[in-house]
């Protein structure tokens, strides 16, 4: 198997800096838009086979050296009991919005296996048919990004609600965060067992705290799950995996972050990736952080800003190339072909 990731994820030696990207199965992809052209995207989702056929296209088409499952973090949200539709153009709608102590008492702890089987079934499909390639990475949403959306009904600007049920009903918010919780840790665990070879904890809305505020409301659930994984995983199971943890808006929440005990940290490209090296410190594993949007340089200048990442994440004890966040539905796929393709040149020992 192409195991460069894998080994990068653990700090251990490698040809050269393995590289994937968030939302790398996604709208910029003619193939995507192919398959999605003949099922909605909650469909393919459900749908182990449509969801391992565009899993695997961004293996064949840009040759990254990891696969992510196609999902959503809001399948949880369904599972628990929330109404979970996608409308073109609008985002995802979650119904009724999370508001007070009669919805959170409404809300499962679903059993993975039960209700949402078929993201398991997708990843036992996929790992049959990836047949070693490259390894598999499972992800969920953290409890307070996936909290926002099931708060908020949908995409939000300010995050009013949810900052207003923090603030306002601090025993509300952690009787709610502490279901979310327990549902992501289940999730993971069946994800694992079914074969995800690394998990990623996205944690997007992280950013919109102050650092105390983030500690309390965002990442203690976040230690909370990845102690439970780590314990788990040494008890019940031969192999660890590892867990990266991202967060949107990283560069004022460092010092946090590197208490979350994931073994790989998500750098956006707000900071640069040594200054970020410099919080973590240099024993620790990073993955990121070119601009999304800077696939829409001309190539020479992407490979100038490749090398950059590269020569500044150098002293890091490892690092694996990625977007600071997903790729873009506008990107030409030929650019980021080209990424890939450079990383693996410039990077080569
Ligand atoms: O990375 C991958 O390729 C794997 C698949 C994946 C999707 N969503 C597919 C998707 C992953 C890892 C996600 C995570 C996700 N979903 C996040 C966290 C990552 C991030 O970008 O910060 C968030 C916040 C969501 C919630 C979500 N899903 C929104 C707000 C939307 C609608 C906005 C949009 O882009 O249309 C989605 C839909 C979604 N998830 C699409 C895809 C490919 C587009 C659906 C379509 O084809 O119409």
């Amino acid at each position: 198997m192409n195991d460069t990731f894998l080994k990068a994820c653990r700090g251990e030696k490698v040809p050269y800096t393995p590289i994937w990207i968030m939302r790398q199965a996604g709208r910029y992809l003619p193939q995507y838009r192919a398959v999605r052209g003949r099922a909605d995207f909650l469909t393919m989702c459900r749908t182990p086979e449509l969801a391992a056929e565009v899993t695997i296209q961004p293996i064949d088409i840009l040759g990254v050296d990891a696969a992510i499952l196609f999902s959503d973090i809001l399948i949880p949200c369904a599972a628990m009991g929330q109404g979970l539709e996608f409308h073109e153009g609008k985002g995802p709608l979650l119904s009724p919005a999370i508001r007070d102590a009669e919805t959170v008492k409404k809300l499962s702890v679903p059993d993975p296996e039960d209700t949402m089987r078929y993201v398991m079934d997708t990843i036992r499909l996929l790992r049959k048919e990836l047949a070693n390639r490259v390894p598999l990475i499972g992800f969920a949403g953290a409890p307070f990004t996936t909290a926002t959306y099931m708060i908020e009904g949908g995409t939000s600007k300010n995050f009013l609600n949810t900052k207003r049920m923090i603030f306002e009903s601090p025993e509300l918010y952690a009787s709610f965060m502490d279901k979310v919780t327990s549902t992501i840790t289940e999730y993971l665990k069946a994800q694992i067992s079914a074969g995800a070879q690394a998990v990623q904890i996205f944690d997007t809305w992280g950013g919109i705290f102050s650092p105390a505020d983030f500690r309390e409301y965002a990442l203690s659930y976040v230690q909370r799950i990845i102690k439970d994984l780590k314990n788990w995983m040494k008890s019940e199971r031969d192999e660890t995996v590892p867990i990266i943890y991202f967060v949107g808006e990283t560069a004022g929440l460092l010092g946090e972050i590197k208490t979350s005990g994931a073994d790989v940290y998500g750098v956006d490209w707000r900071i640069n990736i040594d200054d970020a090296l410099k919080r973590l410190g240099n024993d620790a594993v990073v993955q990121g952080n070119l601009d999304p949007l800077s696939m829409f340089l001309p190539k020479d200048k992407i490979e100038v800003k490749v090398k950059d990442v590269l020569k500044r994440a150098s002293s890091a004890k490892g690092h694996i190339f990625n977007l600071g966040h997903g790729v873009v539905p506008e990107t030409s796929p030929e650019n980021v072909i080209a990424l890939v393709e450079m990383v693996h040149r410039l990077s080569k020992k």
